[in-house]
Formats: structure tokens, sequence, C-alpha cells
């Protein structure tokens, strides 16, 4: 099944029109949003609370990765906003919904893996940057959530600017220097063996450009609960997150 496309549609006839402005007044059942910055853990809260909840798990950065392997790979100048809305509009990218994560392909080709790539993470910020690829893909993670009726889903801008009235929304914040110690635990079991110091620099660069954009910083909402998951463990982590959901959707109960 493909979750979405973002190829821009044909000139849509009358009756596909109509169908649309349909498509756009149903609402999503139940967003719950979780913000942060690099490795503080939203992935892993995301998919667990995805799961218990019976809901779609939605990687938004996996959308700014998938898009920066296509620019990178058209050797397009990644600061050149009207070449990286045209690398939008020149491929198919599919994101789709599976048990535990998001497949991602590009025409077809399956990027899932690819895009994790250290040197491609460094290059995400010029894509990040860019408004109108925001603009593209934050309708794109609009109409994933219509669909899938029920998301749980993880960015930078999730209930900041795509969500501002998700049912719930949580603001995960961790140390850098837990958070690269979690980045080095998760390359080190695929295998690739990185230096702790070069890691937390990274992250650190990672979060003052997410942070400082003009468009879709990473930013709490005002309305969203924080919590600091150094020294948790994934279990009490996880623990807070279904506390605060049960005491919010009673429906879950
Ligand atoms: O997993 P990690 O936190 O390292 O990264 P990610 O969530 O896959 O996001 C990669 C990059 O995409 C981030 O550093 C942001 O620059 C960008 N991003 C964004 O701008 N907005 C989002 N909603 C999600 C990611």
């Amino acid at each position: 099944m493909i979750a979405s496309s973002m190829r821009p549609s044909k000139a849509a006839s009358a009756p596909a029109r109509t169908k649309k402005r349909a498509d756009e007044f149903l609402m999503a059942e139940l967003v719950i949003t979780i913000d942060g910055p690099a490795a503080s853990g939203k992935s892993t809260m995301a998919r667990l609370l995805a799961e218990r909840l019976g809901a779609t798990f939605l990687d938004t950065g996996a959308m700014y990765r998938a898009v920066t392997l296509a620019a990178v790979r058209d050797h397009v100048e990644l600061r050149d906003e009207e070449q990286l809305a045209r690398v939008v509009e020149r491929h198919r990218f599919d994101f789709e919904a599976a048990r535990g994560k998001m497949l991602v392909r590009i025409d077809g080709e399956d990027v899932t893996e690819a895009i994790r790539d250290n040197e491609l993470t460094a290059q995400v910020r010029y894509i990040a940057s860019a408004g109108r690829v925001r603009a593209r893909l934050v309708e794109m993670q609009r109409a994933f959530a219509r669909k899938h009726r029920q998301v749980v889903t993880e960015g930078r801008d999730q209930g900041t600017v795509v969500f501002p009235d998700a049912t719930i929304k949580f603001f995960l914040t961790a140390g850098a220097a837990e958070r690269a110690r979690r980045r080095k635990e998760e390359l080190d079991a695929k295998g690739l063996p990185a230096d702790l110091e070069q890691i937390r620099e990274a992250i650190e660069a990672r979060d003052r450009s997410d942070e400082n954009r003009a468009v879709g910083p990473l930013k709490a909402a005002p309305d969203a609960i924080r919590v600091d998951t150094t020294g948790l463990s994934i279990e009490e982590a996880a623990e807070r997150f279904y506390h605060h959901v049960e005491e919010r959707c009673p429906r879950n109960r």
C-alpha cells in the first residue's frame, strides 16, 4: 500500500476536485505529536505509543531525509530552493506505514536504510530550511494523518506548525551527552563504529540549525507536555507517556 506520494497531481477533473475538498474536511481522529531534538528518543516513543494505541507511526524526519538523498543523487545545489522544489516534483516519494517502521521509496527503490547515512544526515539542514519543500511535506503529513485516522507523529514542528490542534503534544528533551551515547549505541549495533565526540558535535550542530531556521524551527508548542528522558530507561520513559495519554484520552483507558 502506498501511504503518500509526492508527485504533483495532474490538473484535477471537477469530480476529483470535489472529492479532494471533501477529503480535506475529513479529520484525523487521534493525533499525538512528539517533537524534540536529535536522538531524544522520539522515534522509540512514537513507535511504542502507536503500537499500544493501534495507531500509525509517522516519521517525518524520514521525509526530509528522502528529499535530501534524491537531491544529492541529482547533484543539485543544496542551497538553491528552486532546484530543491524541482527535485520534489521530479521524483515519486512513497511513505508506507509498515509494522513498527516507515518504509521509504524513491521512484520505487527502497531507501529506508540509505537515508540514515551519517553524511546525508549532516546535509538534511538545507532541505529542512527550504520553505517551499517544507510546505509540500507539511501537506503530505496532514494527508497521511487524514488517511490513517489515528497517528503518532514525530519531528520538529509537528505540534507547532503541522498539527496545532493535535489531541496530545509532547516535547522530548535529553542532555546532549546522553543523546550522543544513544546514537553511538545505535550505530554500534549496526556495525558502524563512530567516535562519540564527533557524534556529539554533529548532534549539537544539527540542534543549532534546527532551532534557528526561519521556517518550522524546533520548538515546543506552548501546550506541549515536556518529558526529559535523561537517565530514563525506554520502559520508564514509555510509562510516563502512557500515563499522560491515559489522563488526557479517557477513551484509551
Ligand atoms: O532521528 P533524528 O532526530 O536524528 O533525525 P530525524 O528525525 O530523522 O530528522 C532529520 C532532520 O530532518 C532533522 O535534523 C531536521 O533538520 C529535519 N526535520 C525537520 O526539519 N522537520 C521535521 N518535522 C522532521 C525532521
